[in-house]
């Protein structure tokens, strides 16, 4: 589905980028964009980018927040270095948004949250505390969640020690509307210790 072009005037956007995101988000929604709420994750690592998709799990005046374990290979390389950039797309609505800053971990009441409202089946996967590890026999991933199920059985509440939620604290956003014009509207805010500034770039 395409919807037409959004209406965007950047001259009417508010100070704070969150703001405008939580907007866009839910414009995004009731537009029907199918999952509003993936976006690419890119980490840092060593000297070149890794990415993936991840699910956005909320967003508050903290920031951006997402949840991995970090025996994974995002939770390794978060670990290492805290440099993260989330990227949305919405094709139906022609409209990209790019989140930079840095992961900090989020306490860990919102960390056990976070897990505990996950279903049954992501909960035992995440309890195997293998994602991103090699293996060899289908068998081993057969036995592995069996023996989490269990656990969980056991243990309701049970939140594993590897598994972190992150909020981003951005310090530039940029918004991007397509113009089948080509005369695509961009929008990036940075943010210094007077607060955010933002300005027009070019396509
Ligand atoms: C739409 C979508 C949503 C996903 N959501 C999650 C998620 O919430 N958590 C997760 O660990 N992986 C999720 N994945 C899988 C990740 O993209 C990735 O394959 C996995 O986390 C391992 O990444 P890593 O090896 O870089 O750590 C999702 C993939 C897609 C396509």
């Amino acid at each position: 589905m395409v919807c037409a072009a959004p209406e965007f005037d950047p001259a009417q956007a508010p100070e704070d980028p969150l703001e405008l995101f939580i907007g866009w988000l839910l414009h995004a929604i009731d537009s029907g964009v199918t999952e509003p709420h993936a976006m690419t994750v890119s980490t840092v690592s060593g000297a070149r980018p890794s990415a993936r998709v991840l699910i956005l799990k909320d967003i508050d005046e903290d920031g951006w927040h997402f949840a991995v374990s970090a025996v994974s290979r995002k939770g390794a390389e978060l670990a290492r270095n805290p440099a993260v950039t989330l990227t949305f797309y919405w094709p139906a609505v022609g409209r990209q948004i790019r989140i930079e800053g840095t992961a900090q971990a989020d306490p860990p009441r919102v960390t056990a949250d976070d897990f505990l409202a996950r279903s049954d089946a992501a909960q035992a996967m995440a309890l195997t505390g293998r994602q991103s590890q090699p293996y060899c026999d289908p068998a081993e991933v057969v036995e592995a969640l069996a023996k989490a199920r269990h656990e969980l059985d056991q243990s309701p509440g049970l939140v594993p020690d590897d598994w972190v939620s992150y909020a981003v604290r951005a310090d530039t956003v940029e918004f991007w509307q397509s113009d089948p014009g080509r005369r695509h509207l961009r929008l990036r805010y940075e943010r210094d210790e007077a607060g955010w500034s933002s300005t027009l770039l070019w396509p």
